[in-house]
């Protein structure tokens, strides 16, 4: 394989969100860095009939919209490396006339055959696009290495997953195959790695013995914005917990790895999706809660409920918030319940992993005043990435009060250092075929199998409740009946202000 001294960077779907917010203001950010090759050239492609120059126009105002760095120094010099062509996506006979573009443009700026091909796509298109520039010869290796980044969601379901992965080993390598899932591309999501392993103080406590339950949250306070099309065939438990959370959920139960290489820890990623305890279908009442937003007022202002919003059918059943109770039959959590929960029109955007420990063994304080609280270490992934850790401690003055207190390490107040957008640290990953952070095929049938008896209760057991929920809360209550213990809830973030210091924006 030749070295990465050129690069071309095929965007399909190159008209679309996900290109403008993210992709393109991601790769300006590693332009200016200068991470990129040095002879680097993009070409979006999409149905949509623009010209070269709409094109750049576009990706100049996303990249001072969505700004990852401040230097707009570059935009000029960046984007008279973009290049665009429309297609039919599904017209073969198309795939030909790209392959002489990309070399047209190969020779005219002496780039070598190093090539990204970037899913940004409906999911649909999935297999199609891959298949067809295999047929072209645009998936062969001999002149420079071809790797294929496909955007989640991986199938609909555990069989379209599956039928997904055949399709493609068909015509490609599985080292050429990059599955996206961007949380893995979060600095906090890898500094659980780091907080866990490089530390002699939590590991020791990181099981079954002192460790009580673990709690994942990820909550937005925005709706399906100009989603909802794409949502409504998805919703939460797809979008968000097939593949998000479970790799958070995988990353925080995980097994050290022997080294950092790829198949080390990506190995032991997946044997906690393998350890996950099968939910049976009688089960799925007690361990997954599903809801919906419906319309409310939050401080004076209206907000529409999930089935007003565009390109949602007004009937919808689909969740917009999921709530999941499960456990990871192994050593080493044994008995330990984990809960994820995920929802839309939330009172604030915060994704954090709780841990909760288990309480002393015999509380001396009790009557003086004071309910024993539990420790919690809260992995802050979002928006304020930092660790808190929260304990009891003798309020001054005669007697034994106790109260709770915060030691609260930010990641801002670590460095300069801007952190780097999820996008960006895995695009410049790809570029380097560095696979770690990337999910396996295995990794992602594994989770559609221990999601298949929740999708199925949901789709077809109409009597599996789909509660309603007003934008702006946290999600039903019934969710609070998945947590086991007495006087147990879900953390709530923004509640108590003088809590963490979290605002609520809804
Ligand atoms: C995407 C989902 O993968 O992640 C979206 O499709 C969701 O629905 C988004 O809003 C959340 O990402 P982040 O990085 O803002 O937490």
């Amino acid at each position: 394989m030749s070295s990465t001294d050129s690069l071309i960077y095929v965007i399909f779907g190159a008209s679309g969100d996900l290109t403008k917010r993210k992709l393109i203001p991601a790769l300006y950010s590693l332009y200016i860095q200068k991470l990129l090759p040095e002879r680097f050239i993009l070409l979006g492609v999409s149905r949509s009939m623009i010209t070269t120059e709409d094109f750049r126009e576009g990706m100049k105002s996303a990249i001072n919209e969505f700004k990852e760095i401040d230097d707009a120094s570059g935009i000029d010099e960046f984007t008279a490396k973009l290049h665009y062509t429309a297609i039919q996506f599904d017209n073969v006979s198309a795939y030909f006339t790209l392959k002489q573009e990309l070399d047209t443009l190969r020779s005219q700026f002496q780039i070598g055959g190093n090539t990204v091909f970037y899913m940004s796509t409906p999911p649909s298109l999935y297999g199609i696009i891959p298949r067809h520039l295999a047929a072209v010869g645009l998936h062969q290796q001999d002149d420079g290495w071809k790797r294929l980044i496909i955007e989640k969601p991986f199938g609909y379901d555990l069989e379209s997953a599956i039928k997904l992965k055949n399709l493609l080993l068909n015509d490609w390598d599985e080292g050429q195959l990059f599955r996206i899932d961007h949380y893995l591309g979060k600095e906090t999501v890898q500094n659980l790695l780091v907080t866990r392993f490089s530390n002699g103080m939590f590991e020791p406590l990181w099981n079954r013995n002192y460790i009580h339950h673990v709690e994942i949250t990820s909550a937005e306070s925005i709706g399906v914005e100009k989603r909802g099309g794409y949502f409504d065939s998805s919703g939460s438990l797809r979008d968000m917990v097939q593949n998000h959370l479970l790799q958070v959920a995988a990353l925080t139960a995980m097994e050290p790895p022997s080294s950092l290489d790829p198949s080390a820890i990506r190995n032991e990623i997946l044997k906690v999706l393998q350890s996950l305890r099968p939910i049976r279908r009688e089960d799925v009442r007690n361990s997954a809660i599903r809801g919906q937003y419906v319309s409310s007022t939050v401080k004076g202002k209206a907000i529409k409920g999930y089935r007003e919003e565009e390109g949602v059918d007004p009937d919808s059943l689909t969740e917009t918030f999921a709530a999941l109770k499960f456990y990871i039959d192994n050593w080493r959590w044994g008995g330990v319940p984990f809960y994820i929960r995920t929802g839309k029109r939330m009172p604030t955007r915060v994704t954090e992993v709780v841990i909760h420990f288990k309480p002393t063994p015999h509380f001396l304080f009790s009557g003086h005043g004071y309910r024993q609280a539990w420790n919690q270490l809260v992995i802050r992934i979002q928006p304020d990435e930092g660790i808190l850790l929260k304990f009891g401690m003798k309020t001054p003055g005669a007697g034994f009060e106790v109260q709770n207190v915060n030691m609260d390490f930010h990641y801002k107040d670590l460095s300069n250092q801007r952190i780097p957008s999820a996008y960006e640290r895995l695009i410049f990953d790809s570029i380097n075929g560095d696979a770690t952070l990337f999910a396996r095929t295995e990794e992602l049938l594994e989770a559609w199998k221990f999601l298949a008896p929740v999708i199925e209760a949901w789709k077809n057991e109409h009597e599996v409740p789909l509660y309603g929920y007003p934008a702006g809360t946290w999600g039903p209550e019934q969710a609070d009946d998945l947590i086991e213990g007495k006087e147990m809830t879900w953390r709530y973030p923004c509640k108590n202000l003088a809590d963490d210091g979290i605002y609520c924006e809804l």
